[in-house]
């Protein structure tokens, strides 16, 4: 189901000029495959494409500024796809921010900066791009980054950001089997500890989400966090991907370290779940 090869295939790849959109990116061109990185950071992007050109493979990448929360933006880069490409064989919604803080000191602002770029700039990926990858009729794949915090329990200064993941992990498990019908393939990547980025997640909170935010000092908190010197390459992440991708493999994890709290948190909801039916839907 969905694509054989990632030869000469078009991957669009939202916050694809840094951390694991990048090492993704990396893995794809590798392989074949002509990488977009769209990027709400012009500066991401001229570093991103600098290393491309320093390996020589500055006609395997496109660099596109946008921001995956203007809808009117997306459209256009979206047609401009078409026009360039014949639309885009592989979709990876990555694009994402890592807003934690007091969760009962929240404000809209700050639901609405995580939930905007985390949940509505995947849905706008897909509104902007699945007819396009329907109508060429080449078959495809989407894939949706969210996280090993979508699993487990989270300390409450994640909550924003654990909510945010669990809703682009449970879309991309229930879109799986209508895309299918369509040829295109459908994986949710759930990473955890990468070494990218995300600590710059203030500096890509757009003006009008500051104000009235709770967190300025949490987000600045955040900015001077060191990346762990264990934490996976991007580029290991990126080969899961393109195998998953390959194989049209529904989750991609990276890590074993969570499964102790991912079964704690499934038994529960088990245990808390009547051992008998009430409708006698036949489901068990
Ligand atoms: N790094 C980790 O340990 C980790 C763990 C779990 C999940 N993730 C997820 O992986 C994805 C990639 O994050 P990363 O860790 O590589 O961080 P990163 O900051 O290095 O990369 C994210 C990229 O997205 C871009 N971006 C941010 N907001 C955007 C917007 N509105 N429009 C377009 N681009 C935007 C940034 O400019 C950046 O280049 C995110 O969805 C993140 O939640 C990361």
């Amino acid at each position: 189901m969905g694509i054989t090869t990632l030869k000469d295939k078009t991957a669009f790849i939202t916050g694809g000029a840094s951390g694991i959109g990048l090492g993704i990116a990396k893995v794809l061109v590798a392989r074949g495959a002509h990488a977009v990185l769209a990027d709400l950071r012009a500066d991401h992007i001229e570093r991103a494409l600098a290393e491309f050109a320093a390996a020589g493979q500055t006609e395997a990448v496109t660099g596109v500024e946008l921001n995956v929360m203007d809808r009117e933006a997306y459209a256009r880069v979206a047609a401009d796809m078409v026009e360039r490409f014949g639309g885009v064989d592989i979709l990876v919604n990555n694009a994402g921010v890592g807003p934690e803080g007091p969760i009962l000191e929240a404000t809209y602002a700050d639901w609405d900066f995580g939930l905007g770029v985390n949940v509505n700039g995947v849905v706008n990926g897909l509104i902007s791009m699945l007819p396009q990858m329907r109508e060429h009729g080449r078959g495809g794949h989407v894939v949706n980054t969210a996280s090993l915090a979508a699993t487990v329990y989270m300390p409450g200064s994640f909550t924003i950001y654990a909510a945010s993941k669990a809703a682009v992990l449970n879309m991309s498990e229930n879109m799986r089997a209508d895309l299918a019908e369509e040829n295109i393939g459908m994986s949710v990547l759930c990473p955890a500890f990468t070494k990218s980025n995300i600590h710059e997640t203030g500096q890509n909170r757009p003006e009008h989400l500051r104000e009235g935010s709770a967190w300025a000092q949490s987000e600045q908190t955040l900015s001077e966090r060191p990346i762990g010197e264990n934490w996976m390459e991007p580029e290991e992440v990126g080969e899961m991907v393109a195998d998953g991708i390959l194989a049209d493999q529904l989750y991609i994890v990276t890590h074993g370290d969570f499964r102790g709290p991912m079964q704690t948190r499934h038994e529960a909801l088990m245990a808390a779940t009547p051992e008998t039916e009430t409708l006698g839907l036949g489901l068990n």
